[in-house]
């Protein structure tokens, strides 16, 4: 797929605010700092669309981004961030667990995964809870240019082994790097395959 335009739409943190639910749409979602908006930003080739930062809890809102015309990316509040207050943790979940439970159409939650750490507890919890609601959901392993492949690959299939637990076919997932556009065609080309069923 060649992304032609991408525009921010809004930021919102009502979900009665929300562009209406007719266009197809995939929600980026992890940790915070894992990488969510710099992904966006290499997706539609577009430095600045999401906003980025060192600092985890940069994105706060739930973000909707214009692509082609036709469907949206949504830019999702990072979870697991040590410094929030509680009750910010509270309202976060609470705002996010309902949003991808109801949006109509969310047709993919894309759920980021750092490829340098070994499984993180609240990562398998997250994709435990997605399965419990029947949600469907893709992984995506970042910042793979930061270790060797060989790391990137221990890192995955342990994630995998970890799934397996719960999961019985373990979902489709992809490697990417934000500074080398690693898995950029991939993600695309997935994309487009679920907005053309
Ligand atoms: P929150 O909105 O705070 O939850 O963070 P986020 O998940 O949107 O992360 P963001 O895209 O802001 O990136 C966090 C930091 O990681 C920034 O300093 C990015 O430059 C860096 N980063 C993100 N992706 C990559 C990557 O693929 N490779 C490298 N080397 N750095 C990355
Ligand atoms: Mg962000």
């Amino acid at each position: 797929m060649i992304v032609k335009s991408a525009e921010f739409i809004c930021s919102n943190t009502q979900i009665s605010k929300l562009p209406p639910p007719v266009k197809a749409e995939y929600a980026f979602i992890g940790r915070s700092n894992v990488g969510k908006s710099s992904l966006i930003n290499m997706l539609t080739a577009k430095k600045g669309l999401a906003k980025t930062s060192q600092t985890p809890g940069k994105t706060q809102l739930i973000n909707h981004f214009y692509i082609n015309e036709s469907w949206y990316i949504v830019d999702l509040p990072g979870y697991g961030y040590a410094r929030a207050s509680k009750t910010n943790k509270a309202n976060w979940s609470k705002f996010i667990h309902t949003y991808l439970d109801k949006r109509e159409s969310l047709q993919c939650v894309m759920v980021l995964i750092d490829s340098r750490l070994e499984p993180q507890k609240i990562d398998l919890e997250f994709c435990n809870w997605l399965g419990e609601k029947g949600l469907s959901f893709v992984l995506i392993f970042t910042k793979a240019d930061k270790q060797s492949s060989v790391k990137t690959d221990q890192n995955i299939a342990k994630f995998k082994k970890a799934l397996q637990v719960t999961f019985e076919e373990v979902p489709h997932y992809f490697v990417t790097s934000s500074e080398t556009q690693l898995g950029r065609e991939e993600i695309l080309a997935f994309i487009d395959t679920i907005n053309k069923d």
